[in-house]
């Protein structure tokens, strides 16, 4: 292959992923999609500059313009949080999670978390951020008719093995955590409660879910590119009571775990981008999470009247944009790849009980992309019948997917963004 044909191989698989994404379902929960204003700043000049340190105090010239936009990024994230820090430097959720556990923990100490099979994510497992750490991890008992951390167990735990953090993180989150309780008992043992908002951080921002800050959590970190639907990134925020030397001492750490801990120039693009998705989200973010809440609540309610095994039917499914389906032992991944044949693009999840990620029973689905493409209740109930047509029915797949291509042609615009004034292009015609 000459070097033009390499390329052109590359061009085209861009291509053929827009293609595939605009006439499918885009349900994964994790997973959104990039403003046209957003998507500006991704190709602007402040991609491959370098800018270490933090507005006016540079390792690098060249940064006058950038420290604006940082400084813009920072105030925005304060107002959208309403806290008195914020760092917008994490290039991602996870990296996020590493700078905390940097500053606040040393090797060998112990930190209370959740299961992976209960919804924790990798970063506060031992394979991944919190194992390179060298952190000692407890699990916090888990309720799964409630779906939720056992508040009573969890205290106790707290309480008995005197974590330095307590850790909230969870990919799998249908029901807001017990913070006050946690935060407290944390408070009692001198312990830190971190709450990482990877998932939930847009509605939050959006007023639709608990405010952990207010709750008592001393640091939440998040993902830009999930429920807030900005570029991928991270960033970490909060806000003390007081501005006592222990609490500057304490803010001082944290951005010293994000630089030099876990960043060096840290992709001004996007912080670029993530101040636009900030501006975004003060403006559209409320009627945003409401929808998203709302379609996930009316769809899980679909798929039960069909048929399906819902999560949380107790609590009303969810209280978030997430689903959980339980599918059958070790059926997860069948069962999401039917789907992707049926033009439906999810992911398979443990369960409660699951003792094999690579083969779990459950499939995770979310509403937030589905929502910003302009869908309500109505459309949710057609999805939960394709669902019903793949799963259940057993049907064709391509007949489903001819089906949902047909569906999609009626969403393909943007919502909750800025679009006034912006002659824009259609966001999955890129190139
Ligand atoms: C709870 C939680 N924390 C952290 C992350 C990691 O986020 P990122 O992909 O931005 O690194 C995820 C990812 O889904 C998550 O679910």
């Amino acid at each position: 292959m000459s070097w033009y044909n390499e390329v052109e191989y590359i061009r085209k698989q861009a291509k053929k992923n827009n293609e595939f994404f605009s006439n499918s379902l885009p349900m994964i929960a994790s997973e959104n999609v990039l403003s046209p204003l957003c998507r500006e700043m991704l190709i602007s000049d402040f991609h491959g500059r370098y800018a270490e340190g933090t507005p006016g105090h540079r390792y690098y010239e060249g940064c006058t313009f950038f420290d604006r936009v940082e400084e813009k990024a920072m105030e925005l994230a304060k107002k959208l949080f309403k806290c008195s820090y914020a760092d917008v430097r994490p290039t991602a959720g996870t990296t996020a999670n590493m700078a905390i556990l940097k500053a606040l923990m040393k090797p060998g100490e112990t930190a209370t978390v959740l299961d992976l099979a209960n919804g924790a994510h990798i970063s506060f497992g031992k394979w991944g951020a919190a194992g390179v750490r060298g952190i000692n991890l407890l699990s916090y008992p888990f309720s799964d008719e409630e779906m939720n951390i056992d508040v009573d167990g969890a205290i106790k735990l707290i309480k008995k093995v005197k974590p330095k953090l307590a850790l909230n993180g969870r990919s799998v989150f249908l029901f807001p955590s017990p913070i006050k309780e946690l935060a407290e008992a944390a408070h009692d043992v001198g312990a830190y409660l971190v709450y990482d908002a990877a998932h939930v951080l847009g509605l939050i921002g959006g007023k639709q879910f608990q405010d952990p800050l207010r709750d008592g959590a001393d640091v939440m970190s998040g993902s830009t590119h999930k429920t807030l639907p900005g570029p991928q990134g991270g960033m970490i925020v909060s806000d003390p009571d007081g501005d006592t030397d222990e609490d500057k001492s304490f803010l001082r750490k944290l951005g010293f775990g994000v630089f030099p801990g876990v960043t060096s120039s840290y992709h001004l693009h996007h912080v670029a981008a993530k101040a636009i998705a900030f501006a975004e989200h003060l403006e559209f973010g409320e009627a945003y999470a409401k929808q998203i809440i709302k379609n996930a609540q009316s769809f899980a309610q679909s798929l039960h009247e069909k048929g399906f095994k819902v999560f949380g039917e107790k609590l009303g499914f969810t209280k978030s944009h997430q689903i959980l389906l339980s599918i059958g032992p070790g059926k997860g991944r069948e069962a999401s790849k039917k789907l992707e044949d049926a033009g439906i693009v999810t992911n398979m999840n443990t369960i409660p009980g699951d003792k094999d990620p690579l083969n779990p029973s459950g499939l995770r689905l979310g509403t937030p992309e589905l929502t910003r493409l302009g869908m309500k209740e109505k459309e949710m109930d057609e999805i939960a019948e394709f669902y019903k047509r793949a799963l259940i029915d057993n049907k064709d797949p391509k007949r489903i997917k001819a089906d949902v291509k047909e569906f999609r042609k009626d969403f393909q615009e943007l919502y909750y963004c800025f679009k006034e004034g912006f002659r824009g292009y259609d966001y999955h015609e890129l190139i």
